[in-house]
């Protein structure tokens, strides 16, 4: 039995002086109740080494949401992992369809995001997922398919166990329409078999495959309980305590 990680993207969102009264009230709300649950937040750059500060103590992990691929040089702009580490994270998402699609992000150039990633301690939240253009076509499981094998090109098996899978449908992402529980499902047991033949099914059993894509609180039970989807990744509902707490809870029943 995999346990459930829900993970929150902030995106460009809050300041430092929202950061930490959206940090307190989450802590607050949470308190020690997680049980089985791993919660991670990922803001925004700015306000890592912040919330690492504000998350000392609590059982929830600090994420990032991109990476440069170089530990320091001219890349102006950029962020390193080197950076993200001393900043207190743990994790970094990586392959995000916003920039994908905004920042012209290939698979070629995850790929060696997700290698750096995983050679500096850092745990990769690798995302994929089809738009709406690909799913009308039908072509769904193609793209998902060279997605996952573009980004885990030469990923060996022992570092499987420290990456997380995060299927997003583009379509959904933002749009207030969810994939079905019975279409992420689909998804999400192709890149399970997926990866079993890539690797074996030893690691595929272990892979952890979040959901996102427009998950809220009444709709995170019935996506949560399908039995390849081991978590969410959440976005606009992440901004507020309330709503995240309630999806995290909703993890903690199922
Ligand atoms: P929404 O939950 O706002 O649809 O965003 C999902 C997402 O992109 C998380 O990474």
């Amino acid at each position: 039995m995999r346990n459930k990680i829900i993970a929150g993207n902030w995106k460009m969102n809050k300041d430092l002086s929202e950061t930490k009264g959206l940090l307190n009230d989450l802590k607050t709300k949470v308190g020690a109740g997680l049980g089985g649950v791993q919660v991670i937040v990922c803001p925004p750059f700015t306000s890592l080494a912040l919330a690492a500060e504000l998350l000392k103590g609590s059982t929830i992990k600090l994420g990032a949401q991109n990476m440069y691929f170089e530990d320091e040089g001219a890349f102006t702009g950029e962020v390193s992992p080197k950076m993200l580490k001393s900043a207190g994270c743990e994790y970094v998402i990586l392959g995000h369809s916003e920039r994908r699609q905004i920042f012209g992000e290939t698979n070629e150039l995850i790929n060696k995001k997700v290698k750096k990633a995983l050679a500096s301690g850092l745990l990769p939240i690798v995302c994929v997922g089809e738009t709406l253009d690909e799913r009308e076509k039908n072509i769904t499981d193609q793209v998902v398919t060279s997605q996952v094998k573009g980004a885990l090109r030469e990923i060996s098996s022992a570092d499987m166990e420290n990456i997380i899978i995060a299927y997003e449908p583009v379509w959904a992402i933002g749009t207030g329409k969810n994939a079905t529980p019975q279409q992420a499902e689909d998804v999400h047991r192709l890149i399970r078999k997926l990866i079993g033949q890539m690797y074996n099914w030893t690691v595929a059993e272990k892979l952890i495959i979040q959901y996102g894509g427009s998950v809220k609180p009444d709709n995170a039970a019935e996506l949560l309980k399908q039995s390849n989807i081991d978590g969410a990744l959440v976005g606009g509902a992440c901004l507020k305590a309330d709503s995240f707490t309630q999806i995290i809870q909703s993890a903690n029943v199922v």
